[in-house]
């Protein structure tokens, strides 16, 4: 399996404090069955977390991958980043502080929590106008997409893929997100599933669970889809079609 989203880099965010925390979110990943992990430090959040992409950035991704080779866990890392939907974002895009996954033209992106339907939309068309296909992470979580039945669609009219969150399956988000998560595979809307990690206690980087429960509650198939298909045409820049 593929982890399109996970925040394992060391000190980058709200993610692994150190490398030994990443270490065990890695030994971790790799015990449920993933193989590669794209590494998606938040990006561009208003008054937070900027890591903007640059050579440090870069390197401090090789040195996961070095400090996971050391261990000998089975486990290759590459760049990316969630890039936060701030306003002005579309002068840092055109600037180069964002990258796609694996510098692919699949950009991983959020919204914050309130963020209305129009406006949402609206950035999604801005991302696309610049070259780039919008993966929204988490729609299931957004006040919008619980409350507009229409919002997963319009997304994916407009050229959006959706990834769905790990925990939102399993109710870590609550009812809201619960039910809409389970809504958005259950009628495949979903493009993705990821962990969204942030530590290797709580939000681990564990797939096995979910992969096991969607291909025998909904399909195999379909399973694999979400968690190696389309992910692996991420990190090669291949185009991704509806399930
Ligand atoms: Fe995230």
């Amino acid at each position: 399996m593929i982890d399109i989203h996970c925040h394992i880099l060391p000190g980058a965010d709200d993610g692994a404090g150190n490398m030994s925390d990443a270490l065990e979110m890695a030994e971790l990943a790799a015990s449920s069955g993933i193989k590669r992990i794209i590494v998606t430090p938040h990006c561009n959040v208003p008054g937070s977390f900027r890591n903007y992409w640059n050579y440090f950035m870069a390197e401090d991704v090789r040195s996961l991958q070095n400090e996971i080779r050391k261990k000998k866990i089975n486990l290759t890392v590459y760049p990316g980043q969630e890039v936060y939907l701030a306003p002005g974002f579309v002068e840092l895009l055109k600037k180069g502080e964002f990258i796609g996954l694996n510098e692919s033209k699949y950009m991983l992106v959020e919204f914050g929590m309130r963020e209305t339907a129009d406006v949402a939309y609206r950035k999604l068309q801005q991302v696309i106008a610049e070259g780039y296909v919008p993966i929204v992470a988490h729609p299931e979580r957004y006040g919008f997409v619980s409350e507009q039945q229409e919002a997963v669609y319009r997304m994916k009219d407009l050229g959006a893929l959706l990834q769905v969150n790990r925990g939102s399956i399993k109710g870590a988000f609550g009812m809201s997100a619960m039910k809409k998560a389970n809504e958005i595979i259950s009628t495949y809307q979903a493009d993705f599933v990821a962990s969204d990690a942030h530590s290797q206690y709580s939000r681990t980087p564990y797939l096995a669970d979910v992969h096991e429960f969607i291909s025998e509650e909904i399909s195999a198939d379909y399973g694999d889809w979400l968690f190696k298909v389309n992910p692996s045409k991420v990190i090669n820049g291949e185009e991704i079609y509806s399930f």
